[in-house]
């Protein structure tokens, strides 16, 4: 059984009071929520303060990125013991934002992947087709490659720990989610993908959530399917009514 994994990706949103308010909202309203794993991911330098506010509490800290290499002379990153130390537990990598305007590549996702696992972080890889991609017919061979790239050389312990989510291009900050339907069949190919690269009982274990425009409206029927485990939501997850809202609705959900 695949508990429920919804999380924030708060993109480069947010000013301390804004966030402080959020925060004490959602702690405020989502304390007795057990059925659902839930977390945020704000922006790296709020992450210490942010780690304070939600101590003790059932939301998770995430970041956004992190990078590779322990330590040394790489200007304006940060590394995964950083992190650790103020008190993340989950990092976003290879998400399509970073791919497409930081020239992120699925090797530099794979090293940051190993680093990330090593450390004892839980990882959210993101993949997805671009609309070009999708309408060429093309969405199970780019999300597969970047499956395969992305995690190559994963033991099975680590894929177990690894978390994936499925974010079609075409409908980030764009308001088009994909049917419940197209959601699932790229969903269940990806299980498939790691049943083969991995084994079939690591592909029942591994969480795949969806992202692209999740909003209350319609979010219990992508949520309902048998694939997918969860989501990532971007602009929902700032207001705290809509991503409220959203965690309430997954956790009524049976599957
Ligand atoms: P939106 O929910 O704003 O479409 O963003 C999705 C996303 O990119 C989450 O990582």
């Amino acid at each position: 059984m695949r508990k429920l994994f919804i999380a924030g990706n708060w993109k480069m949103n947010l000013l301390r009071s804004s966030s402080q308010e959020l925060l004490a909202k959602l702690k405020g309203s989502l304390a007795a929520i057990d059925q659902v794993d839930i977390a945020v991911c704000p922006p790296a330098v709020y992450l210490s303060d942010i780690a304070q506010v939600l101590a003790g509490s059932n939301i998770g800290l995430g970041a956004q990125n992190v990078y590779s290499q322990p330590e040394g002379a790489f200007t304006g990153e940060v590394s995964c013991a950083m992190l650790l130390d103020v008190g993340c537990r989950y990092v976003i990598l290879g998400h399509s934002e970073r791919r497409a305007i930081f020239g992120e590549t699925d090797a530099l996702v794979n090293e940051k992947l190993k680093a990330v696992l090593a450390a004892g972080l839980t990882p959210i890889v993101c993949v997805g087709e671009t609309l070009q991609e999708r309408e060429a017919a093309r969405t199970l061979e780019v999300v597969g490659s970047q499956c395969r790239g992305s995690l190559a050389g994963l033991s099975l312990d680590h894929m177990e720990q690894t978390v994936l989510a499925y974010e079609p291009v075409w409908a980030i900050g764009t308001g088009k989610t994909a049917t419940p339907a197209q959601a699932e069949e790229v969903h269940a190919e990806i299980r498939n993908l790691l049943a083969t690269m991995f084994s079939p009982a690591v592909a029942q274990k591994v969480i795949i959530q969806y992202g692209g425009s999740v909003k209350p409206d319609g979010v219990a029927d992508i949520l309902s399917q048998p694939n997918i485990d969860g989501g990532l939501v971007g602009g929902a997850s700032l207001k705290a009514d809509q991503f409220i809202s959203i965690i309430e609705q997954a956790a009524k959900i049976k599957k």
